[in-house]
């Protein structure tokens, strides 16, 4: 799988609500955009509007042409339940990784994505109640039978992965976790080392934390938003404080995924955040305004 070499990918989470993605025109146009900025991988899951972001990916895939749509690539995730209209009989939040649930959203996501297979499908967070045994099982099956190209786990701390990854053959290929200056809990509690360790892509959800980057006003947003204005007034080029942000994901060896819906804002975050070799003071220095307190 060819992740690792991707500079970043695109998430589409909030594309329903993006002035320029909302519609399947706009999508095609944001996904020829992704793939025109070297960006092939595209972030959905079956809960995203109910796998309405998903069908819409679909209508506008088959917009593309021929050449476009083979190089795009898409991860899928599934296991999150919650009470919502496209998932009737759910009264609240709660997770699966039976095997059984595994396929039939597998196959309802590659229906509506309109494609033979999903490059890479991620269990979106660890089922307290899984049998790692069969849910190893069911991720084989649906490799061999060719539904997916690779697997992996979102939000799986480093216990959990490591239970999944010796209950079969499975060849776990990424962590999806929050990654950015207002969630740094990854680089102490395992779950970066072990990716290093066992060579797992490190895919980083929320890099500008969600909207927290720009319009939040709580102790440590305000910090690490003047740490990176500082730090954009003293460097030569000039950047957005995202791109910053980006760049210190990315500096740690992590994907970010990008939540933008603006066809624009992700050119020049791209752009941006490919120009930045993050010094190490520069990285430290931003760590330094997120925690509140110098590494000893
Ligand atoms: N595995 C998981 O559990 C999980 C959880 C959450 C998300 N995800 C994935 O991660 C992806 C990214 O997450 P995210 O959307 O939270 O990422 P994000 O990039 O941290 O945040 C995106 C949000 O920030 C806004 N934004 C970006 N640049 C801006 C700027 N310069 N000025 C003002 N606002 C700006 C965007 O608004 P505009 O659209 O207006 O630019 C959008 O609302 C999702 O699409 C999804 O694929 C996974």
């Amino acid at each position: 799988m060819d992740i690792d070499t991707t500079p970043a990918i695109w998430g589409a989470m909030r594309a329903r609500q993006g002035r320029d993605t909302a519609s399947t025109e706009g999508f095609a146009r944001m996904l020829a955009t992704c793939l025109d900025l070297g960006i092939d991988w595209i972030d959905h899951a079956d809960i995203y509007d109910d796998g309405a972001v998903e069908a819409l990916h679909g209508e506008a895939a088959r917009t593309l042409s021929g050449g476009d749509r083979s190089r795009l690539r898409v991860i899928s995730k599934c296991g999150v339940r919650f009470a919502s209209p496209g998932q009737p009989g759910v009264r609240l939040h709660h997770y699966r990784a039976d095997a059984a649930w595994l396929q039939q959203q597998a196959e309802a996501s590659l229906a509506r994505l309109g494609t033979e297979r999903i490059d890479l499908y991620l269990l979106h967070r660890p089922d307290y109640l899984m049998r790692a045994e069969e849910t190893a099982r069911a991720l084989e099956d649906l490799i061999s039978s060719g539904k997916i190209a690779a697997c992996g786990v979102s939000n799986f701390s480093a216990h959990q992965v490591e239970t999944l990854a010796a209950a079969g053959n499975l060849a776990l290929a990424a962590n999806q976790i929050e990654l950015s200056p207002f969630h740094t809990a990854p680089l102490d509690n395992g779950q970066i080392d072990q990716a290093r360790r066992l060579g797992l892509a490190v895919l980083a959800w929320s890099p500008l934390g969600g909207q927290r980057l720009f319009n939040a006003d709580d102790e440590v947003s305000c910090r690490v938003r003047d740490c990176l204005y500082a730090m954009r007034a003293r460097l030569p080029d000039d950047h957005g404080i995202d791109a910053l942000a980006l760049a210190w994901s990315r500096r740690l060896g992590a994907i970010p995924i990008l939540g933008t819906a603006s066809r624009d804002r992700l050119e020049r975050q791209v752009r941006e955040m490919y120009a930045i070799e993050m010094d190490v003071q520069d990285w430290y220095e931003i760590l330094e305004a997120a925690r509140g307190v110098r590494v000893p």
